[in-house]
């Protein structure tokens, strides 16, 4: 048999998907102003970014950018354990340790390195990794690369958890969980995934790129919302890439936690550091989204806006009391088709389909903003409404 020819084979696999009508496409936006995206010379409103508080163009992360790059330079020209890691990047761990509750924080260029490096360095091969069924692909690569044993549980089924758990008692475990659903919009059952975890002697990491800057007081996320610190939660990851509107990831815990990621962690060490003006603009988006509670208060008064509306309509929301409120619409093309007609109605909203999201559950991934008014809602609404009652529509 001869060997398979790499690049053929790639093209093949892209040629099924380009057949099951699953192709996934770039876009190039040419500006953005708030919500509103130029792309292909019209002016579209989205309701599709993580800039869930509006900080991606606010003026004091902007300048806090513009200051660091004129006094600092671009790039942080090394990787952190050499010299790349700058005052900057001290000073924004430190805030984000604080705004969490926790002992210390260590940042990483992406939330996707953030999960493997965590993962690889709690977990050895043989032991143990329970995860929801709907964590984010990140959680579950980096169980992958750990070569931990994977162990999945249905969407929030505490009890199928607490029996993965159960099925390897002898390993050293870790349940690892989104806070917010990125594709779902709902919360994790944090309180009695912990309690599990406390009775089962197992870990608990919780994944919170939805959830920091959203909800709980002070928008420091899921796990204080529910109540909970780093005794019931002694792994926190978070973004800064979603509603700090900047970009990057950081992990926090205890010095125990960062004090080992720091030596084991891959995707921290053999990397360069994020650029320090990066770290200063974010930690003028931690200031602004701790100060501007409006940002909070207005999200949620848009957010309950818009779920009132589309009761009203009939339209199939799933129970998601975040910023993400999915619209459920089953078959892909389907999904497609009614992002194509509120494209062609100026808005901008991204369609999930299989792998991202399991066959049969396609969605229009609608996310809300700070940065949105009223009107833009009520204009959403009218838009679903008429297409809603096209003929042939589901
Ligand atoms: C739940 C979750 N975790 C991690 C990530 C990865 O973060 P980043 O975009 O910073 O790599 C994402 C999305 O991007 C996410 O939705």
């Amino acid at each position: 048999m001869p060997r398979s020819e790499l690049l053929h084979r790639l093209a093949a696999e892209t040629a099924r998907r380009e057949r099951a009508g699953l192709l996934r496409r770039l876009r190039v936006v040419e500006h953005g102003d708030g919500p509103w995206l130029e792309t292909g010379g019209r002016r579209l409103l989205g309701f599709c970014s993580n800039d869930y508080l509006g900080l991606a163009q606010h003026p004091q992360v902007i300048a806090a950018l513009k200051r660091a790059a004129d006094d600092e330079g671009v790039g942080s020209t090394s990787a952190h354990l050499i010299c790349g890691h700058r005052r900057e990047h001290a000073m924004l761990e430190e805030a984000l340790a604080e705004w969490t509750g926790r002992e210390h924080a260590l940042l990483f260029s992406t939330g996707y390195m953030a999960n493997l490096g965590t993962l690889q360095a709690l977990l050895q091969r043989g032991d143990t990794c329970v995860q929801d069924k709907l964590n984010h692909a990140c959680l579950i690569d980096g169980a992958q690369l750990a070569g931990a044993e994977l162990k999945r549980y249905p969407h929030a089924d505490v009890a199928g958890a607490s029996r993965q758990l159960q099925s390897r008692p002898d390993s050293a475990a870790l349940l690892a969980t989104d806070g917010v659903f990125s594709m779902d919009g709902d919360v994790a059952p944090l309180r009695e995934l912990a309690a599990v975890c406390t009775r089962e002697g197992a870990t608990l990491m919780v994944d919170d790129a939805h959830g920091l800057g959203v909800l709980g007081d002070d928008g420091a996320g899921s796990i204080r919302a529910a109540g909970l610190g780093q005794r019931e939660v002694p792994v926190l990851m978070a973004t800064l890439g979603k509603a700090l509107g900047c970009s990057g990831a950081f992990v926090a815990g205890s010095a125990a936690l960062i004090d080992g990621l720091l030596q084991f962690a891959r995707p921290y060490i053999y990397t360069t550091a994020m650029p320090p003006a990066l770290a200063a603009a974010a930690l003028a988006a931690v200031t602004a989204a701790r100060e501007e509670s409006w940002r909070r208060e207005k999200l949620a008064a848009l957010i309950a806006r818009f779920r009132a509306g589309a009761a009203e309509l009939g339209l199939a929301l799933m129970p998601s009391p975040s910023a993400i409120q999915p619209l459920q619409l089953g078959d892909a093309q389907v999904a497609l088709d009614t992002a194509q007609a509120l494209e062609q109605r100026g808005f901008l909203v991204g369609a999930i389909r299989p792998p991202t999201v399991p066959k049969g559950q396609a969605r229009l991934r609608i996310t809300l903003s700070a940065a949105h008014e009223e009107a833009d809602i009520d204009h959403l609404l009218q838009a679903l409404n008429e297409l809603r009652r096209m003929p042939g529509a589901g």
